[in-house]
């Protein structure tokens, strides 16, 4: 294993994309999927809304119900654009980033499901708020899910899995910890055992992703314009409560 920091940041949506099916099948979002489906008919009624997602990654809880809105999608990286194509055909997609982008329209409602994690400290975080703000009608409303809160992170966090499509199998380990305290950041470092028809090989991963006391998270929604309510759901295979921040737009 080399040292942590001498492994480059971010392969999975890079060189290491290809893994990404397997390392989170979207099958295993059905259910995570079906709360936000859920939501976005209970403030937008029925009917095809325009919607967007930021940081849509393979786009595998949006592939639970893409089809029924004309949906659109950001992500920074083109290699996981090109897997979100593959499995959302139908949906529109940009590459930006979400503390950037304006793409010059607006929508029923903004999605920003696990790639929120990736705002490394305040002002990420209010930009992608903005950036969320600035995609909404009157009345939209933004969805989004913090992974963790710095009030019950446990470091170091450990998750592991195993799947196999076809003649491949990749079993990951997933080690988060926070090497600074003091700072909004948590580093995880990420194996991955690719096992083909006579071969095992072994890539490793580095990410840093944020960690905010959830006071934070309500502080800057409501300093971006939004209502705030929140959604708690029990997850199986989930180590806490799965919540869900819904900001409304005045
Ligand atoms: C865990 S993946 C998202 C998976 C997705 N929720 C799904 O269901 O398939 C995180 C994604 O966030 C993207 N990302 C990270 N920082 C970003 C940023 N600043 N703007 C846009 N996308 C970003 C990464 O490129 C990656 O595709």
């Amino acid at each position: 294993m080399p040292d942590a920091r001498s492994i480059p940041l971010g392969r999975i949506y890079d060189d290491l994309a290809f893994l990404m099916p397997l390392i989170t099948p979207p099958a295993e979002y059905a259910e995570e999927a079906a709360h936000w489906r859920t939501l976005l008919r209970e403030k937008l009624g029925s009917g095809r809304h325009a919607i967007l997602e930021l940081g849509v990654g393979g786009g595998h809880n949006l592939s639970h119900f893409a089809a029924e809105f004309d949906a659109t999608a950001v992500d920074l990286s083109g290699a996981m654009l090109a897997h979100c194509r593959r499995l959302n055909p139908g949906v529109k997609l940009v590459q930006g980033d979400m503390r950037t982008v304006r793409l010059g329209e607006t929508f029923a409602a903004v999605l920003i499901h696990d790639a929120i994690s990736y705002m490394l400290n305040e002002a990420d975080l209010a930009a992608a708020f903005a950036t969320a703000a600035a995609h909404l009608r009157p009345g939209g409303v933004f969805i989004t899910s913090p992974d963790r809160y710095r009030e019950t992170f446990q470091s170091p966090s450990i998750d592991h899995a195993t799947h196999g499509a076809g003649d491949r199998e990749v079993t990951y380990f997933e080690y988060t910890h926070d090497p600074e305290p003091a700072d909004t950041i948590v580093e995880s470092i990420i194996t991955c055992l690719i096992r083909s028809p006579g071969e095992l090989r072994i890539e490793h991963d580095r990410h840093l992703t944020g960690l905010f006391p959830r006071a934070t998270w309500l502080r800057l929604l409501q300093a971006a314009g939004f209502t705030v309510e929140t959604r708690i759901f029990a997850l199986p295979d989930w180590p806490h409560p799965y919540e869900l921040l819904v900001g409304t737009l005045a």
